[in-house]
């Protein structure tokens, strides 16, 4: 049995972590435990994405702690004051934009941060029983697919760019720690997630807010790279699963089984926002403009989650029309929290707030 009583939870500042946070608080079946939210506050990381849980459960189930991942001796004390049973790793450099131009955070964040918390776990869960280190991976470590075929747990990895490298290597590094020492470790390959308090550089939130605004949208190449779309709860529902039910030593496939072009998920949101602003579609469409293509843009990614869905009983349960309709409301509806991350006030208030030992 997993204790599941002291989680730590890297990265839970971020996108995907922020969201996984208060489901688990709110809402996950049989969960009592503690979480340990341990993140940097980089420029994706926002405390204020999480307001409403340190209200609810602050100092009794929710904890926050500032650090860096790569900081070994601080992730011992954190091991060590809350008595830490599991690990689920989100905390990760993750635009690969941004990886294409600065890549050497994705090498020390993704690669070397990784392996700090390995060897810290390590040593620190001496004992083993209902431990568990849980790594957050991505599909894009299987590179890039032709017009057929999905992406499966024995697809080989061919990563293709500074970011999918860097999560690939980590991925094979938890592996080894595995294989090598025993530690209990599951791993995830998640497809492009979706939905609220995602940091807006990503394509939904820059293009929802960008036709808000009636500011162009940048479309690389041609717009005909697809991408397989899942709601953030699905994603963490999964994850969820896999704390309480996996196998040791397993990786598992996530995906919405959800395949889009960016050209027509475009049109998609310009057909919502047309409805939701009462703006004219004509008007909208003539925001789209084709820019220079990604360097190493990869063509199409497609998950086959038939593992999780046969061996964890896991399914997919947000629609996308109802999801992405639900996103765009919360991107429309959260002027604060968007001005916010925008205008760097939540990063001089976090300075002030949340000092990094
Ligand atoms: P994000 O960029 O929104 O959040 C990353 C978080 O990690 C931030 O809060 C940041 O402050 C924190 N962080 C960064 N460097 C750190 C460090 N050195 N020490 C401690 N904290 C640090 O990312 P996200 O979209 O929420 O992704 C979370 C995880 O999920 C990543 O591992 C990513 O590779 C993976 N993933 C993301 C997607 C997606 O579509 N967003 C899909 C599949 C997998
Ligand atoms: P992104 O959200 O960066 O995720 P990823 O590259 O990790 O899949 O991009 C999703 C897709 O949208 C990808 O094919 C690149 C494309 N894209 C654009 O066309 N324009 C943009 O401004 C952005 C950010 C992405």
């Amino acid at each position: 049995m997993r204790r599941l009583e002291n989680i730590l939870v890297t990265g839970g500042a971020g996108f995907i972590g922020s969201n996984f946070i208060r489901l688990l608080l709110e809402s996950a079946p049989g969960f009592n435990g503690r979480i340990i939210n341990f993140d940097a506050l980089t420029y994706a990381g926002n405390i204020a994405s999480l307001l409403d849980v340190q209200a609810k459960f602050g100092g009794k189930r929710y904890f926050f702690e500032r650090g860096n991942i790569q900081d070994a001796d601080l992730v011992a004390t954190i091991f060590e004051k809350y008595r830490i049973d599991t690990v689920v790793h989100f905390a990760a450099e993750s635009h690969v934009d941004r990886s294409i131009v600065e890549p050497d955070a994705f090498v020390q964040t993704n690669i070397v941060g990784t392996f700090t918390l390995l060897e810290a776990t390590r040593r620190y869960w001496a004992r083993r029983d209902g431990v568990l280190f849980h790594h957050i991976s991505t599909d894009e470590v299987y590179g890039s697919l032709g017009e057929i075929n999905t992406f499966t747990e024995t697809t080989p990895y061919a990563p293709r760019s500074p970011y999918s490298a860097s999560k690939a290597a980590s991925d094979h590094m938890v592996m080894a720690f595995y294989h090598t020492y025993g530690l209990p470790v599951t791993l995830s390959n998640c497809s492009n997630n979706y939905g609220p308090y995602q940091f807006p550089e990503k394509f939904i939130p820059l293009m929802i807010l960008n036709l808000k605004e009636g500011k162009s949208l940048p479309v690389y190449g041609d717009g005909r790279n697809v991408r397989d779309w899942i709601h953030v709860d699905d994603h963490n529902r999964a994850v969820w699963q896999i704390l309480r039910q996996s196998k040791i030593g397993e990786s598992y496939n996530i995906g919405g089984e959800n395949e889009w072009e960016n050209i027509h998920l475009i049109q998609k949101l310009i057909e919502i926002i047309a409805k939701a602003l009462g703006a004219d579609t004509d008007e909208l469409n003539r925001l789209i403009t084709f820019v220079k293509d990604r360097p190493g843009h990869d063509r199409r990614y497609a998950i086959n989650c038939a593992k999780i869905r046969r061996e964890l009983n896991w399914e997919r349960v947000i629609g996308f029309e109802e999801g992405l309709a639900k996103t765009v409301d919360w991107y429309l509806g959260n002027k604060e929290w968007i001005d916010g991350v925008r205008s760097g006030v939540y990063r001089q208030w976090i300075e002030q707030n949340y000092k990094e030992r």
